[in-house]
């Protein structure tokens, strides 16, 4: 099975969709890749280094879209500057793309690639759930975005950001204010900590605050009370009043703070406006916006998608190809994003588009020409009780709720309490204490795992790795008769079922802390 990866053609991008380190890995997972001369240039990889890594390196842009079974592309087809022709129709009849998408809003690209039979693959779909992590090519590129965007905010600024205390004078410590902490926002606070800077951050979903606090930065709360999370670890648009309150907030802030980054979004929907041209008026000459909603039509009234506006003194930076800006990073996270994909898909001899696959089918957008997209919806994540929540769900089930099941309820129970008694009546007093024992957990347990977002499964699995370790005390206990005795036996799989467990939870653990060492 071929890969094909284009030069991109897009005016200013940088990135390749896999790098020479990738192509190693995809040859690895039994692919052979082609990529058109000269496609890494400007991400600094040469044609030498992609043929060194074993890649064929092919001329032509025509031809190496038609050289693939699978075309890999960072950008959406666009129509080929120096072509004259639209990328969407140079892919083999029946062909593959995985590459950026954005289907909502490219439905012309998309009759493109299905009339060209195509099936299409939008990264951009992969939904942001645990599992998925290592292909969510937004979150990496968000990564760097929140990164770079530091990065600009300081080649605008014409001061320090860390404080200094020297012979000549003292240097006040710059001020940032990060609306937003997302994966964006929370990228940003690291950077702007790392270059010693006091980082405030604000965000609707205060189970962020944490995470805010651990990187260093202070979360700013409001009197207002209302929970800002959306579904996936997304956040969901939020009350007028919660709009007033906070930028109420935000107007204070401007007036005290150096540089502010913008990285407030709900998906599909258009950037809130959260600083108005007032606030920027009252910010300090020389002060620096960093708006990363750009693209979205910006959380910064003054924004200009894609360039620089100075007004009342102030730098408002609208730049949307921030992962370019850091080309070679952006590509090889990228990269690692499709290979885990096509990995996942099965590599080159297993490959597979497996619909009962959550993630496949939420990118999957065209299969054969046949438009896919969107994929039904899924069920709705189940959030910890808390006083918005609750009300409303259970008066609807209440409504909608099947008769069946009103009665089979009820019926289930009093079955469950005959045999109850009926055990107690007949079974050693241990027996009894230890089924209750044993009920309670399972009920327990349930519930624990079934209110738990996905955002804090790792956690959850400390807990785990907890019960685990008494699993394996209490199963020890039991080792004391013969081998050949059913409680042994039951005692020996459960320490070893648990040991499993365990250990899995560490190796987990332990790549995690490795991606947050330096
Ligand atoms: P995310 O969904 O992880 O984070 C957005 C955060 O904004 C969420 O935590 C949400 O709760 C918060 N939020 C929403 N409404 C808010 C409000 N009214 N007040 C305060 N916080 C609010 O998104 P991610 O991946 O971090 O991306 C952030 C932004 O960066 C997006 O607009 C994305 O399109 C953009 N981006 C820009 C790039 C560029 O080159 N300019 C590159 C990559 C991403």
């Amino acid at each position: 099975m071929k890969l094909a990866v284009p030069k991109e053609c897009r005016p200013g991008e940088r990135r390749v969709a896999v790098t020479p380190e990738n192509v190693a890995r995809l040859v690895k997972l039994g692919f052979s890749v082609a990529v058109e001369h000269d496609a890494g240039a400007a991400a600094s990889f040469g044609d030498d280094d992609y043929a060194a890594a074993g890649a064929e390196i092919i001329a032509g842009t025509r031809e190496i879209w038609q050289a693939g079974d699978i075309v890999l592309k960072v950008q959406p087809p666009a129509a080929h500057p120096a072509m004259g022709v639209h990328e969407a129709e140079l892919i083999r009849e029946g062909g593959m793309l995985i590459s950026f998408l954005y289907p909502g809003k490219n439905k012309d690209i998309i009759d493109r690639l299905a009339a060209r039979k195509a099936t299409a693959i939008a990264v951009d779909q992969i939904p942001r759930i645990s599992r998925a992590q290592k292909m969510d090519a937004l979150s990496s590129m968000a990564n760097i975005a929140g990164y770079r965007a530091v990065v600009e905010a300081a080649s605008f600024y014409g001061r320090f950001f860390t404080g200094q205390m020297t012979a000549a004078g003292r240097v006040p410590p710059a001020k940032v204010l990060v609306i937003g902490a997302g994966v964006a926002g929370l990228a940003a606070i690291g950077a702007a900590r790392g270059m010693g800077a006091i980082v405030r951050a604000f965000d609707t979903r205060p189970t962020v605050k944490e995470q805010v606090k651990s990187m260093g930065a202070e979360f700013i709360e409001l009197n207002v009370h209302e929970d800002g999370e959306g579904t996936g670890g997304y956040g969901k648009e939020m009350s007028p009043a919660f709009i007033k309150a906070e930028m109420e907030m935000f107007a204070a802030q401007a007036r005290d703070v150096d540089i502010i980054i913008t990285t407030a979004l709900i998906p599909n929907r258009p950037a809130p406006i959260l600083i108005t041209e007032e606030m920027v008026k009252g910010m300090k000459k020389g002060s620096v916006i960093v708006d990363l909603a750009a693209e979205n039509g910006g959380n910064c009234a003054l924004t200009d998608p894609g360039n620089v506006v100075q007004k009342y003194g102030v730098h408002i930076l609208g730049y949307t190809d921030l992962p370019s800006r850091l080309a070679p990073t952006a590509s090889f996270l990228f990269g690692n994003n499709l290979t885990h994909l096509l990995a996942d898909l099965g590599g080159a001899s297993h490959f597979h588009l497996d619909l009962a696959d959550e993630v496949v089918r939420g990118a999957l957008v065209l299969r054969d020409g046949e438009l896919l997209w969107r994929p039904p919806a899924r069920p709705p994540v189940a959030l910890p009780p808390g006083p918005k929540v609750v009300a409303a769900p259970v008066a609807a089930q209440a409504a909608k709720a099947p008769k069946a099941s009103g009665v089979a309820g009820p019926v289930f129970a009093l079955i469950a309490a005959v045999a109850l008694v009926g055990l107690g009546l007949v079974a050693p007093p241990a027996f009894l204490s230890h089924l209750t024992v044993f009920a309670l957990s399972v009920v327990i347990g349930w519930q624990v795992v079934w209110n738990v977002t996905p955002a804090l499964h790792t956690p959850l699995m400390s807990v785990t790795n907890a019960i685990s370790g008494i699993i394996v005390l209490g199963g020890m206990l039991q080792l004391n008769g013969p081998l050949t005795s059913p409680v042994v036996l039951v005692g020996a799989a459960a320490i070893l079922l648990a040991t499993i467990n365990i250990v899995g939870g560490f190796m987990v653990t332990q790549r995690m802390l490795r991606m947050f060492r330096r």
